[in-house]
């Protein structure tokens, strides 16, 4: 009797629990097609607010998704993985409807997916990939292995190696380069740092450009986390190490703003944009405001521009077609294999920004005002 009672109040709990977590009937359920967009939650987790960029990503995806009259639940996860695994958790408890979610670590989140699919929530990766899971729905990025081929080429056109038509440049060389790449739990790490080395490979193995600190591998330039203070100590640690003996850097490969700028400010306090020793060339990623005014100010050579507003948009649409039940649009079905799968993906066009192209891409879209620029702060 006392069992058969337990066994009961067992299966009221299980029952409750999962409509807790949202199954079928409980938001994040199969009927979101018949639901006002009011009575929809998306939950959009992003990795942090330390970088601007994924500030204005959180801020243009709720904007976008809003427009559309849903309800946004958005999260920061301040780099901490266990954080973003708590939010996500949370995000399904409560019933999200859609998923939205860029990985701090691309691998570390199966078990948080395997739930969203056990609740039938939809799930859509943005802008990194989420890795070694059968449940990511969607991918929306932009094309990563070009971003890698456009800062390698921003290097070769900074050192005069190569015009911006694609042509050869006038300089010669050769050229001491170092290089940098991204966070390695990043999926997109690879793809930039391929595409540039894939660009680089001819003058590297002519000898035109040279990495004086022999240090080539992905691991060995990778950046954990894309930290700025991280790649400000390694860059000090390649001055010391290889460039004491009064030679000097001509040009780093930099796959994102925030590195640029700990590279920059390591260059700086050795001594580099002071008189006779000019600063090299440095690349980027992202325009953001304190690396255009960097630019601006011919300090930084280039970014990769990557319109926020546009993967956003996109982000949207994908989240609104999966509630209406259809299958989102992809232009891309074969490149972003997770480890089990090839994510369907919207990738957009990328553009690389040199100070020249600061007013007629970033002010005149409205993307950072002139005042933004010259200041180097958002003032959103
Ligand atoms: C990557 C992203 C880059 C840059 C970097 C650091 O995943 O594709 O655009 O933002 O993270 O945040």
């Amino acid at each position: 009797m006392a069992r058969r009672f337990l066994v009961a109040l067992g299966s009221a709990v299980l029952a409750l629990s999962m409509a807790a977590c949202g199954g079928e009937g409980a938001g994040g359920g199969g009927d979101t097609a018949d639901k006002k967009p009011t009575d929809l939650t998306i939950g959009v987790s992003m990795p942090t607010q330390t970088s601007e960029r994924w500030i204005a990503d959180g801020n243009a995806v709720k904007e976008k998704l809003q427009a559309k009259g849903y309800k946004v639940d958005l999260q920061y996860a301040g780099d901490d993985i266990p954080t973003q695994s708590q939010q996500i958790d949370q995000m399904i408890t409560q019933g999200a409807d859609v998923l939205v979610i860029a990985a701090i670590d691309g691998t570390a989140l199966s078990g948080q997916l395997q739930a969203a699919a056990e609740a039938k929530i939809p799930v859509i990766a943005y802008d990194r990939l989420i890795l070694g899971s059968p449940n990511v729905d969607f991918y929306v990025s932009f094309d990563n292995y070009k971003v890698g081929v456009a800062q390698a080429t921003a290097l070769l056109v900074g050192l005069g190696l190569k015009n911006k038509d694609g042509s050869k440049g006038s300089a010669t060389g050769p050229f001491t380069v170092e290089l940098f790449a991204g966070s390695l739990d990043d999926n997109n790490t690879a793809y930039f740092f391929g595409g540039a080395m894939d660009t680089l490979k001819p003058y590297l193995d002519s000898g035109t450009l040279k990495v004086k600190s022999g240090q080539t591998k992905i691991e060995q330039a990778a950046t954990l986390r894309w930290q700025q203070e991280t790649a400000q100590k390694r860059m000090e640690d390649l001055l010391t190490s290889s460039y004491n003996d009064g030679s000097k850097v001509d040009g780093v490969l930099s796959p994102y703003d925030g590195i640029s700028r700990g590279i920059i400010t390591a260059l700086q306090n050795a001594g580099y944009g002071g008189s006779g020793k000019k600063l090299p060339v440095v690349t980027g990623q992202d325009a953001e405001i304190a690396s255009i005014k960097l630019i601006n100010d011919g300090v930084q050579s280039s970014t990769v521009f990557k319109d926020t507003r546009l993967l956003a948009e996109q982000a949207a649409i994908a989240s609104e077609a999966f509630l209406q039940k259809k299958q989102p649009q992809a232009n891309d079905t074969t490149t972003y294999n997770n480890k089990v799968k090839v994510v369907p993906a919207y990738l957009l066009p990328i553009q690389t920004i040199y100070k020249e192209d600061i007013k007629s891409a970033l002010i005149d879209s409205g993307y950072w005002s002139a005042e933004e620029v010259a200041s180097g702060q958002a003032k959103k």
